[in-house]
């Protein structure tokens, strides 16, 4: 989704910074995208390193416009899903990352006169999932809330898209795939209801908010 993202706002000709622990894929994405795409290293749950590559990317371009705190884990490959470990470790990624994202962007944003942060939640934020460390649902039920504190029009808008994305092919895919198959779908109508547009988002549909601004 982060890939998607920035290639969508690099055709809308934004300059792009792909920010991931991940330097070798997040290269391959900014190359793939090119001369508009620039790749930052980041750990998002070290508040430090956090406000150096904010710092780092406002004073290279000038400016910072959108903020999308896309890194994410689920957890869903942990053994245990009441793993102490595993709570804190996601909690750090998808609460705080989140956090010390909006921290740090803000300023910058208010020095630019108004900015984005899409913060992608998930359906499991409100319906809970038990395909995932039970931290992922609370997690990402806290990066709902903290679009309320952050407040603002886009901001509302990009967690509803969350929520709304949270239930698109990928999840549904990997959490309905067998109830597809044997034809009973009451959990994966459940789950759907809840969400925004009421249905399993596709792919492509949540990444265009990020290109509100
Ligand atoms: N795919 C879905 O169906 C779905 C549903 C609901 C919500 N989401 C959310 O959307 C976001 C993107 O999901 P995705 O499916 O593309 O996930 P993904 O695993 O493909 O990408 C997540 C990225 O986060 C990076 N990351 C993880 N920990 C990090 C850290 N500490 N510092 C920096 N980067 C870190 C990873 O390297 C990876 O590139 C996540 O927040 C996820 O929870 C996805």
């Amino acid at each position: 989704m982060g890939a998607a993202t920035a290639r969508l706002l690099a055709r809308e000709r934004a300059k792009v910074v792909i920010a991931d622990m991940l330097e070798r894929e997040g290269r391959h994405v900014a190359e793939n995208i090119g001369d508009s795409a620039h790749f930052e290293g980041i750990d998002v749950t070290d508040e430090a390193n956090s406000e150096a590559v904010v710092g780092a990317i406002a004073a290279r371009f000038g400016r910072l416009n959108v903020l999308v705190n896309n890194a994410g884990i689920s957890g869903s490959a942990e053994q245990d899903f009441h793993s102490t470990d595993a709570w804190h470790r996601i909690m750090a990624v998808n609460a705080a990352g989140t956090f010390y994202g909006i921290k740090y962007a803000v300023p910058a944003m208010r020095k630019a006169r108004g900015g984005s942060i899409v913060n992608p939640s998930s359906i499991a934020s409100i319906t809970g999932s038990e395909h995932a460390h039970m931290a992922y649902n609370a997690s990402k039920a806290a990066r709902s809330a903290a679009d309320d504190q952050t407040g603002g029009g886009a901001v509302r808008e990009g967690r509803h898209a969350g929520e709304f994305g949270a239930s698109g092919d990928h999840a549904a895919d990997a959490h309905f795939g067998a109830e597809r198959r044997s034809g009973d779908t009451r959990r994966s109508h459940a789950v759907h209801s809840k969400a925004p547009a009421g249905r399993g988002g596709r792919g492509g549909e949540c990444h265009p908010v990020a290109d509100l601004r």
